[in-house]
């Protein structure tokens, strides 16, 4: 039951919150940088939106739109020189996981000496430039807590840094903004919601305040991807997506994620596959891997992804339970095996050690703790 929680994040949800952006921030200071990928915000007109609202206010801006999908450490090294070269007061990150996550970063590392590589896997003290978040996608819960996971190009780890300067001061979650995500991100990003929960509620750090928060996150996404991704244009989909983020983000700040996360980050880090889809492909050996030790938290997954199950022991209903969640994840076409990024039993090894170098702490917090060895055996199973 022992438990601690520290969320210091100003959260601010609604529709048409995001053109009013300037004046939720102006208490940060008088010249941000905005940190975004390099053309959906442009395109959508969030970016215009944006600025515009800080002129209105009259906050001048830098723009940094270099962030790629799974950012990389050298891109972040580059946001800090520029961030430190226009002497900025505050950072503004504007997107998906990606860029939120690298403003996160950029702002940690303009306080810091050397490469923001040095940093990642660690919970370091140091300061940050304040953050601000705003979110267009349905997707990391980054914008509701302080983690920014990141990947080192040279050793192929994607590890979070997880700073306490690193919250954001205020996080924007406007609905409107996520009406044109595209079908397959709106799938990638939403099941990745989904994790959240359902780790956070398997992880063996899980507990009373975490567990509620993580069974309706998992209620909101069954309840509403598939809306949103057959409809985007739904606002009241794309609206509960939205915030069965933002409660998955706050699950995950408290009770953190474990192998399935631990299992998809090496996917990412070697083939830059989108962090949802690597997720899904490696889901379903490890919750038949986890029955013997969480029959009892699958079956209650089980029953949320509709199976009823009367007169079943907790295992049979478990069972049910993923079954129900391969229809869930094929009817939104995610992949559910990894051999669909072309990889096969020669890339196991690396994959397994990756994960087990860069994501120890999930294979321990895993209900049925994870070795080295169920790490090789899992992928293959998801081959
Ligand atoms: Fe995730």
């Amino acid at each position: 039951m022992d438990f601690s929680y520290y969320m210091p994040a100003h959260l601010i949800f609604g529709r048409g919150k995001a053109k009013e952006t300037g004046a939720y921030v102006k208490s940060l200071g008088n010249k941000a940088l905005i940190v975004t990928g390099r053309s959906s915000a442009k395109k959508a007109g969030f970016l215009d939106l944006v600025t515009k609202s800080l002129e209105k206010e009259g906050i001048d801006w830098v723009l940094f739109d270099e962030i790629e999908p799974n950012p990389l450490t050298t891109t972040i090294d580059k946001g800090v020189k520029l961030a430190r070269e226009n002497k900025v007061d505050f950072v503004i990150g504007l997107g998906g996981g990606s860029p939120m996550d690298s403003a996160k970063a950029i702002a940690f590392g303009v306080k810091q000496e050397g490469s923001i590589a040095d940093y990642l896997g660690a919970q370091p003290a140091g300061e940050a430039l304040p953050i601000a978040l705003i979110t267009t996608t349905a997707g990391t819960g980054s914008e509701a807590n302080k983690n920014a996971v990141l990947t080192n190009p040279e050793t192929y780890a994607k590890k979070a840094l997880s700073a306490p300067s690193t919250y954001p001061k205020i996080s924007i979650i406007d609905p409107e903004l996520m009406l044109t995500v595209p079908k397959k991100v709106t799938a990638s990003t939403g099941i990745d919601v989904f994790f959240h929960c359902m780790e956070s509620y398997l992880s063996k750090r899980s507990h009373p305040l975490s567990e509620p928060l993580s069974l309706e996150g998992m209620r909101l996404v069954v309840e509403n991807l598939k809306g949103a991704y057959d409809d985007g244009r739904n606002i009241e989909y794309r609206e509960r997506m939205a915030w069965a983020n933002t409660i998955a983000g706050i699950a995950i700040n408290l009770a953190g994620n474990c192998g399935i996360h631990a299992l998809g980050h090496p996917i990412s880090a070697y083939y830059d596959i989108p962090h949802g889809e690597t997720l899904a492909s490696v889901s379903l050996a490890f919750l038949r891997f986890s029955i013997p030790e969480a029959a009892e938290k699958l079956a209650k997954v089980a029953r949320i992804l509709g199976v009823k199950g009367e007169g079943m022991s907790d295992i049979e209903v478990a069972e049910k339970g993923i079954e129900a969640f391969e229809t869930f994840l094929k009817s939104l076409d995610l992949p559910i095996r990894i051999s669909a990024f072309g990889i096969g039993e020669e890339d196991i090894e690396k994959l397994a050690q990756n994960a087990y170098n860069n994501s120890f702490h999930n294979f321990k917090s895993s209900p049925r703790e994870m070795t080295l060895d169920d790490a090789r055996k899992l992928y293959i199973e998801s081959l």
